[in-house]
This record gives C-alpha cells, sequence and structure tokens, in this order.
C-alpha cells in the first residue's frame, strides 16, 4: 500500500496516476470524494459553511450509495454522485475551494472513512489525499509527502486551468493556494500534516518523471514487484 499526502498543487495527481500504472496498482483519489461532498452540498442548496447541514446531506448521500466509488477502468477508481461520474464538475476552483472548506466538518472525513478502507484494504493500491498515511491507513507500507512551493504550486494550477480554457490569474491562483493550505493545515480534524515516518519528496524543482521514479524504487525497496 502506497499513500501520497501533501497539499494542493504538489502534483500528487499526476505522480499517483503514474505511479500506479508503473507498480499495476489501483489508484485512489481521495480529495474527488471531498469533491463530491461539496458538490452533493451545492447541489442540495446547503451553503458549505453550513457544518450540521452539510454533514447531514453527506451521510445521507454515503448511506443512499449516491456518493460512492466504484472501480473505474485501467486501474482507476471513480466517484460516482447520483449515478453519473461528475469529473469536470468537481475540478472547478469553486468545488476546489468547497471540497476544502467540507473537508473541516467531522461528521463528513467520518462518513467517507469506510469508502477510503474498502478499497485500500487488500492492497496494491496507491491513495493519494491528506490524511491517509496519518489516519486512513496508519499502517501503509509506503508513505510518501509530496510537497513544493506554494509559487510553484499556484504556477502549475494556473498552468492546468488554463489549458482547460479556465481563465486563471496567478495571484488569485496564490492566493487561493495558501487560503486552502492553511484551511487543510489548521483544521482540528485529520489536519494536513507529514506521518513520522513519511518519506519528504519536495518536487519544486523535479520532473513529474524522476518524482515517478523515485516514489516507484521506494516501493521496490518495500516489497512491491
Ligand atoms: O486533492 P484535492 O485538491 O482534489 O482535494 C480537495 C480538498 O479535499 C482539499 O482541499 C482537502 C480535502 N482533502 C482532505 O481533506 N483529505 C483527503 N484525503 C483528500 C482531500
Amino acid at each position: 500500500m502506497v499513500a501520497i499526502d501533501g497539499p494542493a498543487g504538489a502534483g500528487k495527481s499526476t505522480v499517483a496516476r503514474q505511479v500506479a500504472s508503473a507498480l499495476g496498482y489501483t489508484l485512489v483519489d481521495t480529495g474527488s470524494l471531498y469533491r463530491a461532498c461539496a458538490l452533493v452540498a451545492e447541489r442540495a442548496g446547503v451553503a458549505m459553511d453550513d457544518r450540521a447541514g452539510v454533514e447531514a446531506v453527506v451521510a445521507a448521500a454515503v448511506v443512499a450509495g449516491t456518493l460512492r466509488l466504484e472501480a473505474g477502468s485501467a486501474g482507476l477508481t471513480r466517484v460516482v454522485v447520483h449515478g453519473e461520474d461528475p469529473a469536470e464538475a468537481l475540478r472547478t476552483p469553486a468545488m476546489s475551494m468547497g471540497a476544502s472548506a467540507v473537508a473541516a466538518f467531522p461528521g463528513v472525513r467520518e462518513a467517507l472513512l469506510d469508502a477510503q478502507r474498502a478499497f485500500g484494504s487488500s492492497g496494491g493500491v496507491v491513495l493519494e489525499g491528506r490524511d491517509i498515511g496519518t489516519v486512513v491507513f496508519p499502517r501503509a507500507e509506503l508513505k510518501v509527502f509530496l510537497t513544493a512551493s506554494a509559487e510553484e504550486r499556484a504556477r502549475r494550477r494556473c498552468g492546468e486551468l488554463r489549458a482547460k480554457g479556465i481563465d486563471a490569474d496567478y495571484a488569485v491562483t496564490l492566493a487561493e493556494v495558501l487560503q486552502r493550505d492553511h484551511q487543510d493545515a489548521s483544521r482540528e480534524i485529520a489536519p494536513l500534516r507529514e506521518a513520522l515516518d513519511a518519506v519528504r519528496v519536495d518536487s519544486s524543482a523535479m520532473r513529474p518523471s524522476a518524482v515517478v521514479a523515485a516514489i516507484v524504487a521506494l516501493a521496490r525497496a518495500r516489497g512491491a514487484v
């Protein structure tokens, strides 16, 4: 089991996908679950700062199976909301901020724990998130804390948004990165922090391929075939 945690924009998604593919493992992108919670709240007309309201609609959606994680094609997993894969609707800046806000609510984190553990417990998985090595799978064989400077992360995020045709301003994006860092690191439940036994990788000046190679080598050194 490989846990890859770290702040927004450190390159986790790209790296985790390629590590999973190189090892023949299943990838679980846990951030998409939190984004799906924000989407469920938005569709229910519940404000993102209404803790009780968000916790109630999310718990109900998980119990009813209208928000769930499924095995997808080619070793990927996907989040399903009301029978649909909302992929693009989850990736907007509004859903990034919404996900970060609702991820601070204990009832939301609790509701998503089983779904994450069900996918990871049999091994052969790469889980990507914020608290995988600290809370979800504290016994993961390999924990990587992938990070990069806030400026580099904002530059990357701008590039990704622009590539999708979304108008992105560097200063606004940097402010959002810093705000999300603060929200994710300062919440009381499962804050973003490095596990004591994690390997720290700073990707600021590294190509994704070099980061992938380093993590795959670490995984192989710990028994992955
Ligand atoms: O990785 P991402 O940007 O898609 O994550 C969206 C938000 O979800 C992020 O701001 C923090 C939250 N998150 C979390 O609290 N715990 C996780 N394991 C994954 C994401």
